[in-house]
């Protein structure tokens, strides 16, 4: 596996991989490296299709018992609004099904993040004090419509905590697009300051629409109307992996 840095000012680790497998291989080896140092870690997942790659490598690391993440705690990052865990489209179930059972993680070391409360500002503000009595070592994000990480969308504050947000007619249409259903138009999400107390955050991205986003999240201002530019606030502690289409779109 051949890796190169690409060399920006707005964020010193950018770490670049020929395609996608290469791009979720190395983020799979970099999460095996955190627990082999800190069993216990505290990781918070993000969903979606960046991150299906990823956690198969990870599983495969977990069947090989090339690394055990029993002993590691788990975070959610987001989770549609109103949203059963039962729905096809919930992120509740796509952790279960893709992190919490293959990685063998222990049921009282998982925190669910559920969209079927009756008070999602109170399931939020109780999220938000698991996490921060947690603390978390590793956020794990995805970059989508909107240069939003996680649920936040353009115009959300960086201070903002975990909350129940509105989101984007460029979502709301993504989604409909890829899973052909309607989903509900409000999540439940880690807000970009709780993101930004992780320890470390690794965000993946690849192709050449990613490389858009990651564009404007590198050449463009730091401000609230692009939310992914909040990393650049914190540029030690972030490390992109991502493969050589969206590197070249960065590049041009
Ligand atoms: C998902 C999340 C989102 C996704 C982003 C990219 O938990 O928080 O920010 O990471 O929308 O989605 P994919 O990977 O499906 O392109």
């Amino acid at each position: 596996m051949s890796e190169r840095a690409l060399v920006h000012t707005a964020l010193p680790h950018i770490h670049v991989f020929a395609d996608q497998h290469e791009t979720a291989t190395a983020v799979a080896a970099s999460i095996r490296e955190l627990v082999t140092r800190v069993p216990w870690a505290r990781i918070s997942y993000a969903t979606g299709n960046t991150m299906i790659p990823v956690y198969e490598a990870v599983k495969k690391l977990v069947d090989d018992n090339s690394v055990s993440l029993t002993e590691t705690t788990a975070f959610h990052l987001d989770e549609y609004y109103p949203c059963s865990p039962e729905e096809v489209y919930s992120f509740v179930k796509f952790l279960r099904s893709k992190v919490f059972e293959p990685f063998k993680l222990k049921s009282d070391h998982i925190f669910e993040l559920r969209g079927d409360g009756t008070n999602p500002e109170e399931s939020a503000s109780a999220y938000e004090a698991a996490v921060i009595k947690e603390g978390v070592d590793l956020a794990i994000l995805g970059i989508g419509p909107g240069c939003h990480i996680g649920f936040n969308e353009r115009g959300t504050p960086f201070t903002a905590r975990t909350h129940l947000a509105q989101l984007s007619q460029e979502t709301i249409r993504r989604d409909h697009e890829e899973r052909r259903l309607p989903t509900p138009g409000q999540a439940l999400t880690q807000g970009i300051g709780t993101i930004l107390d992780a320890r470390e955050v690794i965000l993946v991205a690849y192709g050449r629409e990613k490389g858009q986003y990651l564009k404007e999240m590198l050449d463009g201002i730091v401000s609230e109307d692009c939310p992914a530019s909040a990393l650049r606030t914190v540029p030690d502690k972030v490390h992109l992996f991502i493969d050589e289409a969206a590197a070249r779109i960065i590049e041009g």
